[in-house]
């Protein structure tokens, strides 16, 4: 059954999220680190380009051991960003301008500053010292305190999950990096303080949350060890046993309860590893009660060896993106649930590197192609900062010393560690680098071409260093270009955005099929409602390529395109020629 009709319609679901990375957004008092006050100066060019809703990644106080994803206070900012007085104007005015304001929840872990974990890490019999999960070692043949299990480390894989307390004598679970200690969500004291943080920012204005990684707050509470996937590691990627464990749901649903019920809303959850369709209903379901979306990473976790360890490498071609696309357009049609669409944030590279082609000839094209896919498809749809520029990844010549992220360094030292003078083995981790650090998407964002990008004053130092090719690839150009045949990248989202809220019934909530499925390089699909049907065709390949356009495909005329500004001069039946990454918007008779 298709989503057309008006009763399934909600603003959460029409509103396009433009996800600010702070640090590397923009710098307004020179020290150069981003802050609240230069997220607050650019929400006229945030509204201009079509967004409705602005997702900070952490602002809150924090040592930053994992940028700000180790908050060390959930009800005050750190005076990197800011005051708490800042955020107060950031969020009036976006009100102002009709905006909403989503707030990064990261409650699966604390940093190991915050006063619980200072607390609980005292003694052995504090009162919070079961607000994380701490374990007896296990003692080795020498009796040495060894791990309870053999979980890894999430960010760079290169030690244990769990962290030894000389102080204590038992190890506590921190499965991203020792500063980041895991919650005890069993313990009801917990869940309370955390829906405590919630109505905190819920009262001062926020209208939602992005939960991060929020499938990992139940864990499987006998910790068992994890299937031995990577033989050569000494630590096993252990998500089997604590990404949706036996409890997520019931905490949600409390958290529901509680809480979001009592306002209005929007919620989206991080969910890592979790492929299995039922599991993902329970959560998303109209009438699940937990959250309205999740990220599911399937499309993102695309090139990684399947089951392993995100710092990776595994080849993809079209046929993987489209598989995976139908699968998730239709399940949420199918089983009346609800989806987020995103290629790319702040932990993946950048979608026109690691989908398309980012070289000069063809990264406009392939940036535009992913635009013009995500504004067709079903589902909120979040935009990465950056992103509507068609910013790339760094230049494989940046050597990895760069690379400024704690999962990058720790993967870098891991590699030394096991592969010494093994060249060929440390080549191929430093091409996993090149392809996929998290640092790709956090340099700073390209506001114009002098120097430093118009990101901090030219006399200051940015805390990471700006893409090389800031010259050619930045806001101020392409706002300006305004060439009657091309539109820049950032004019082409404009446009995307405009033409999707136009047509949403089609392109939010209508109905969803592939066409032409057989035509291995191209991606095709159709969208429609009873009153209007659209196809849209993606050439995701380098090569030109002939599709067929099926006979029950009647199509009316070639609206948009990502290699003209107009529409595409095109026949309408037969074979249609399609140049390398070019993509192609048709109306359909209906
Ligand atoms: C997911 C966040 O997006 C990522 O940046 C962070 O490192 C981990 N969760 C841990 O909070």
């Amino acid at each position: 059954m298709a989503l057309t009709g008006t009763d399934n319609h909600r603003w959460w679901k029409e509103s396009v999220i433009y996800q600010i990375y702070p640090a590397s957004f923009l710098d307004s008092n020179g020290d150069g680190w981003g802050d609240i006050p230069g997220i607050t100066s650019k929400l006229d060019y945030i509204k201009d380009l079509g967004v409705d809703i602005v997702w900070c990644s952490p602002m809150y106080k924090s040592p930053q051991a994992d940028m700000g994803y180790d908050i060390a206070d959930y009800k005050d900012m750190d005076p990197m960003y800011g005051t708490l007085a800042d955020m107060d104007k950031l969020i009036a005015e976006l009100k102002k301008r009709d905006m909403k304001m989503m707030m990064d929840l990261v409650v699966n872990h604390t940093s190991d500053q915050h006063a619980w974990f200072l607390e609980s890490r005292s003694s052995l019999d504090n009162p919070k010292r079961d607000w994380y999960i701490w374990k007896k070692p296990r003692l080795d043949a020498d009796g040495k305190p060894q791990p309870p299990n053999n979980w890894a480390m999430i960010l760079g894989e290169k030690n244990s999950g769990w962290t030894w307390d000389e102080k204590t004598g038992e190890y506590y679970l921190a499965l991203f990096t020792a500063e980041q200690p895991d919650l005890n969500w069993e313990n009801p004291e917990v869940r309370e303080a955390v829906h405590d943080v919630l109505r905190f920012w819920l009262d001062r204005g926020a209208s939602g949350f992005r939960m991060d990684v929020i499938n990992l707050i139940s864990k499987h509470q006998d910790f068992p060890d994890a299937d031995i996937i990577e033989p050569d590691h000494q630590y096993q990627p252990g998500y089997k046993y604590y990404a949706n464990g036996p409890r997520l749901h019931e905490f949600l649903r409390d958290m529901n309860r509680e809480v979001l019920s009592k306002y209005d809303t929007i919620t989206v959850g991080e969910m890592p590893f979790v492929r299995d369709e039922d599991e993902i209903m329970k959560v998303v379901g109209a009438e699940a009660g937990e959250l309205n979306m999740i990220f599911v990473f399937e499309l993102v976790d695309i090139d990684n060896k399947p089951g392993g360890f995100r710092l990776t490498l595994h080849p993809f071609d079209a046929s993987d993106i489209k598989r995976c696309i139908t699968r998730y357009q239709r399940l949420m049609i199918d089983r009346d649930g609800w989806n987020s669409l995103f290629c790319e944030n702040h932990d993946n590279p950048r979608s026109v590197s690691r989908y398309c082609d980012d070289s000069d000839e063809y990264r406009e094209l392939g940036a535009k192609l992913l635009c013009l896919m995500q504004t067709t498809l079903s589902g909120t749809l979040y935009v990465y900062q950056g992103e509507e520029l068609g910013m790339r990844n760094v230049p494989p010549s940046w050597d990895p010393e760069e690379y400024k992220d704690i999962e990058a360094i720790n993967f870098w030292d891991k590699s030394k560690a096991m592969y010494g003078s093994d060249e060929k083995k440390l080549a191929e981790a430093k091409h996993v680098l090149q392809r996929k650090a998290r640092d790709h998407a956090r340099t700073p964002v390209q506001w114009s071409a002098e120097k430093n990008a118009g990101f901090c004053p030219p006399e200051a130092k940015p805390w990471m260093r700006v893409n090389d090719d800031y010259q050619t690839v930045n806001a101020e150009a392409q706002l300006k270009q305004s060439d009657s045949d091309e539109l820049s990248v950032h004019q082409f989202w404009k446009r995307g955005l405009a033409n999707r809220k136009k047509h949403k019934d089609v392109f939010v909530y209508g109905d969803f099929a592939p066409v032409g499925e057989d035509q291995e390089q191209v991606f095709a699909y159709k969208r429609w409602t009873d009153s209007e049907a659209w196809v849209v065709v993606l050439n995701f390949s380098g090569k030109e390529a002939e599709w067929e356009i099926p006979g029950d495909v009647k199509v009316e005329g070639w609206m948009a395109g990502n290699y003209t500004a107009g529409k595409p001069e095109k026949g309408t039946s037969g074979k249609v020629k399609l140049m390398p990454w070019e993509g192609l918007l048709g109306q359909l008779k209906v």
